[in-house]
């Protein structure tokens, strides 16, 4: 077992509330978001506060159960109930395209509530909500399970590169590639790992730097661009990613950036792993070409957006705080489209900063995610097992198999 003591889960059920920490601001603020209806939940998964295909997932199985305990609570009529679950399921499903497991959470709350219906209404909705949460303590499971095959693949005194942010708070808990990487270092193995910042949104940079230094990984945080140069001085062993979405062949769709890892670890003869759980598998599409690639807004490619907080040093500095956001949040004037919006939040003065990089009125393409076929991925790392070439055997045995735990393929 590996202790990740200090990383705070990251989406919960509690007292009849979703809740998650804002990963929209981490690590330098780390607000809390309570989510009282299923709309909030949707605005989080949209705005990221919750992220990362396996949590989202999670996002999607609780927030059909908030609905079903908040609004879909005054239901009297069952197949009433059933029909307004699917289309809240549906619009919660249509948040972000290409993570597969926020479709596959959705899609198991709605079986699920057809399946039971014979229970009646009243029997139906705490059955709900149960699913939900079995839903967030199964994926858990499968990441330690995930985990535990993966570290088996790791030589000992590995130097390890992963790219954008594929833990603990990228699932409901313990993560996939670093759930790989926790398990390695604590059986001694990990010499190092090599952080990806992650450009645009910097998961690398803000949340794989902070979850490796709470868990006491040694690591070094690196730019994008910085990664072929270190792998031709011979100091990467492997590199390990998350998925967003494996095709039937194996195609792997994940942050943007992957594809030109996967092509580097071929030149360089270094293994290429992508490790995630089987909800993250879609055998519905034959190959990587048909998964939706999410665009974002083009303002991640053309500046930074910074938050933090403001500590006044003198009563003149709390007064100015206070007065400027007595009626809420403040938006200061900025030339050249830089934009600073102050908040009061108890006794603190937060800030939340759009910093412009760009010159006005650029042209941008910000896809989020790209697709690494196949060809390039040395094995998929999935709680079944490790699943290998040919995928598209290997990887039906481990979504649909008997579940045995092996190398497969
Ligand atoms: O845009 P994000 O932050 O949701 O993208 C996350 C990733 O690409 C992760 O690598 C992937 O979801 C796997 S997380 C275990």
């Amino acid at each position: 077992m590996v202790d990740l003591g200090k990383i705070p889960p990251t989406i919960w059920w509690e007292d009849g509330t979703v809740r998650m920490i804002d990963q929209s601001r981490l690590p330098l603020v780390g607000d809390l978001l309570v989510c009282n209806g299923y709309e909030g939940v949707c605005s989080a998964i949209a705005g990221m506060a919750v992220r990362g295909a396996p949590a989202l997932g999670v996002a999607a199985a609780l927030a059909v159960a908030l609905w079903s305990e908040t609004a879909g609570a005054a239901i009297t009529d069952l197949r009433y109930y059933l029909g307004e679950l699917d289309r809240v399921a549906d619009e919660i499903a249509a948040t972000r395209p290409t993570a597969v497991n926020l479709m596959w959470g959705a899609e198991r709350m709605k079986r699920f509530a057809r399946d039971n219906a014979d229970a009646g209404l009243d029997a139906l909705r705490p059955l709900v909500l149960e699913e939900a949460l079995r839903v967030r303590a199964e994926d858990e499971e499968r990441n330690r399970a995930l985990g535990a095959h993966g570290a088996a693949l790791i030589e000992p005194g590995s130097r390890i590169l992963t790219h954008c942010n594929a833990g603990s708070l990228a699932t409901a808990y313990f993560g996939t590639a670093l759930g790989v990487i926790f398990t390695a270092h604590a059986e001694g193995k990990i010499a190092q790992v090599w952080v990806d910042e992650t450009r645009p949104v910097l998961q690398g940079a803000r949340l794989t730097a902070w979850e490796l230094r709470m868990a006491g990984v040694p690591f070094r945080l690196i730019c994008d661009n910085m990664a072929a140069s270190i792998m031709r001085s011979g100091w990467v062993d492997a590199v390990i990613v998350g998925a967003d979405r494996i095709a039937a062949n194996g195609d792997v769709a994940n942050k943007i950036g992957t594809y030109g890892l996967a092509v580097l670890c071929k030149e360089h003869g270094i293994p290429f792993y992508v490790a995630a759980p089987s909800s993250t598998v879609d055998l519905t599409l034959a190959s990587g070409d048909e998964i939706v690639i999410e665009e974002r807004d083009p303002r991640e490619v053309t500046g930074f957006t910074v938050s933090g907080v403001i500590e006044p040093r003198t009563s003149i500095e709390t007064k100015a705080l206070d007065a400027l956001t007595e009626a809420g949040p403040y938006s200061l004037g900025m030339t050249k489209g830089h934009q600073m919006e102050l908040t009061r939040k108890g006794g603190a003065y937060q800030f939340d900063a759009w910093v412009r990089i760009a010159p006005p009125n650029v042209e941008v393409y910000n896809p989020a995610f790209d697709v690494t076929p196949a060809a390039y991925v040395t094995a998929i790392i999935t709680e079944q097992g490790v699943a290998r070439a040919p995928y598209g055997e290997s990887l039906a045995e481990a979504c649909c198999g008997t579940g045995a735990l092996h190398e497969l393929g």
